[in-house]
């Protein structure tokens, strides 16, 4: 079974991208299931119910989130109802939505989604132990299915390698997600995990992080509050495809990818909305 991962979507630049260039890696690569991390899909900070069935439509199987994900109050009126969204499981018990899911593969079986927020610089006030909810996520999922793949939203790069080692030869993949950089230590580990630290941003490259250069440098340089808009220019859909062995549930490999949107223009056109 081969799953495309896909880095945080960014804004409209972000979603256009995936409208635009989903059919054609599907296509690529013979992609059976898409998973995207939507946190930053509405104007850089969470997602709406439309962007939500928007994404859908466009080819998402499966939307993750993370530390933005109540940016957005109106997230609130999907969440309960939609299976293929899931937010971090570490987030107190009682919490809307659910922390992992799985979906039913057409022809090629089950996949279990697990979604963990890291604790190490995130939050003021940490979430429950990310380890320990990831492995009570998987004790369920685990009777439906050997095929898991963990979307590890953190920003320490030693908490998703340490991620990575606990759950390797129990889970099929640790992607890690949050920093929109992607890593170059992609790997199966030794126990049949695929591994990477972040698979990167889906979005405008021409930017920091996804949001306007000029505020972003204006801020860190003067020290005062601005407003971080969503850039438009260099679109590209990053992320991993991986191949899993339906049989073990393990990985045989891991490929970063990145693509480029030919048409960035038309991106770029589309009116205020961000
Ligand atoms: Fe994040
Ligand atoms: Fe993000």
């Amino acid at each position: 079974m081969n799953i495309l991962f896909a880095g945080d979507i960014v804004g409209k630049p972000g979603r256009r991208a995936v409208e635009a260039l989903c059919a054609g890696i599907k296509e690529r690569y013979a992609i059976d299931l898409f998973i995207a991390n939507g946190e930053n899909a509405a104007g850089g900070s969470g997602i709406t119910t439309d962007m939500v069935w928007q994404l859908h439509s466009f080819g998402v199987d499966v939307i993750t989130m993370g530390d933005h994900v109540w940016r957005q109050k109106d997230i609130l009126n999907v969440i309960d109802e939609d299976r293929r969204l899931i937010r971090p499981a570490n987030f107190p018990p009682g919490t809307p939505g659910a922390g992992s899911t799985v979906v039913e593969v057409p022809g090629r079986g089950k996949v279990g989604v697990i979604n963990v927020l890291g604790r190490v610089l995130m939050f003021r006030l940490p979430l429950d132990c990310p380890f320990r909810a990831a492995e009570k996520e998987l004790e369920e999922i685990r009777k439906e299915t050997k095929i898991i793949i963990v979307d590890v939203h953190a920003e320490a790069t030693s908490e998703k390698l340490a991620f990575g080692r606990f759950l390797d030869g129990r889970v099929s993949a640790v992607v890690g997600t949050h920093t929109h950089v992607l890593t170059a230590d992609e790997v199966v580990l030794e126990g049949g995990t695929a591994y990477i630290t972040d698979c990167g941003m889906t979005g405008p490259f021409r930017s920091i992080l996804g949001r306007q250069i000029e505020p972003v440098l204006k801020s860190f340089v003067t020290r005062m509050p601005a407003y971080f808009k969503v850039a438009k220019e260099d679109v590209r859909l990053t992320g991993v495809v991986l191949e899993i062995d339906e049989e073990t549930g393990k990985a045989c490999r891991i490929e970063r990818i990145q693509v480029r949107l030919e048409d960035e223009r038309e991106a770029i056109a589309e009116g205020q909305e961000q």
